[in-house]
């Protein structure tokens, strides 16, 4: 049997701070009758003050928990981050210093935005499949609040923060990651893009851009629903499956429309498509890691299952991963 990676433990760090659809009221012209059914969100979780790092070192430390490994164990880290608390070190350093892990082990971040984590989960499989490594940890972390301008209404309801992770162990077996697709089109960047934050230097004009995450909210509706279709498509041929096979999708949560677009396309019912976006809003990369780490342990995830994730981000990104339990 060829190599292949399995995810032996997962976890979640969300801040304990909450941004209701009321709160948001106070804050621009919207209402919560506005977000909820345009959206499907409710509240968000957003930092007051916690690093990137601390999200995605809490995550680490449940996953590994849950894998009954030590920090020790992990011969490589990818984290899958646009939001960075530096721009370098790398996130996925500082959390290898944080966590005391070996030293000398490759650590690095993938910026995919939302699609980061399914980024991160490829070429981490990659290394494994190939023999790389034995023991990987994927983490998807996210603080969109700092590139979020809290005054145009149009965007500020949409996201929020946290991190998922899980940990990758090489297996014989036959649970585990069997195909992984990732895309990108850079022709649509000014969809969807947060301009820099670095400072001038002297030998430059001034720069008109604040550092706001900017997005043409149709377009991009629009191209996330026929990427993450055609993702679909091109993972179920892969395997040969139909939908019928599928236990259970995780769709990135970036809209409860798009989610139920997919759901509608592949012909799927409510209860096999996963979705926490109600709490949650979008959490970029950590949204499918967090979703997968609610599902399953809220049992909708059982061993032999066959689930598929999908993601779509600003690039464009998107992707498919497809993983027997
Ligand atoms: N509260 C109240 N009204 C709002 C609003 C808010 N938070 N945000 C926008 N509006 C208004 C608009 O100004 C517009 O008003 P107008 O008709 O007077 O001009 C109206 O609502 C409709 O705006 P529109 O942009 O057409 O709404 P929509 O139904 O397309 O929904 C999004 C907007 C952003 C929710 C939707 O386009 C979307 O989800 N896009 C994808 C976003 C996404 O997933 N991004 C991340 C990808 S990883």
């Amino acid at each position: 049997m060829t190599l292949k990676s399995r995810i032996i433990g997962c976890g979640l760090y969300v801040p304990e701070r909450v941004l209701t659809n009321e709160d948001l009221e106070g804050m621009v012209d919207t209402s919560d009758e506005w977000i909820t059914t345009r959206t499907g969100i409710k509240e968000r979780r957003i930092v007051s003050g916690e690093r990137a790092v601390e999200l995605a070192t809490g995550a680490a430390r449940m996953a590994l928990k849950e894998a009954g490994l030590k920090p020790k164990d992990v011969e490589l880290v990818v984290v899958g981050t646009v939001t960075p608390d530096n721009i370098f070190p790398s996130t996925a350093c500082l959390v290898q210093a944080e966590l005391g892990m070996k030293s000398g082990i490759p650590a690095f971040d993938v910026a995919a935005a939302c699609s980061g984590f399914l980024y991160a989960l490829d070429v981490a499989d990659r290394y494994i499949k190939t023999g790389a490594v034995k023991t990987a940890l994927v983490i998807g972390v996210d603080v969109f609040s700092r590139i979020i301008d809290w005054k145009d209404r149009a965007t500020c309801v949409l996201f929020g923060d946290g991190a998922g992770a899980v940990v990758l162990r090489q297996t014989r077996g036959k649970s585990g990651i069997l195909s992984s697709h990732i895309h990108s089109d850079g022709r649509y960047w000014e969809m969807l893009y947060t301009p820099g934050a670095l400072n001038e230097s002297p030998f430059e004009k001034k720069s008109p851009h604040k550092p706001f995450l900017k997005m043409k909210g149709n377009e991009t509706f629009r191209m996330a629903v026929k990427t993450m279709g055609e993702a679909i498509k091109e993972a179920m041929k892969k395997n040969r499956l139909s939908p019928k096979n599928i236990a259970l999708v995780i769709p990135h949560q970036a809209n409860i429309r798009i989610i139920n677009a997919i759901k509608d396309r592949l012909g799927m019912d409510t209860a096999r498509v996963f979705s926490n976006i109600e709490r949650y809003g979008n959490t970029s990369s950590a949204s499918i890691p967090i979703a997968l780490y609610e599902a399953l342990h809220s049992g909708r995830i059982k061993r032999g299952d066959v689930i598929l994730l999908v993601a779509f981000g600003g690039g464009f990104t998107w992707g498919a991963t497809v993983l027997r339990w």
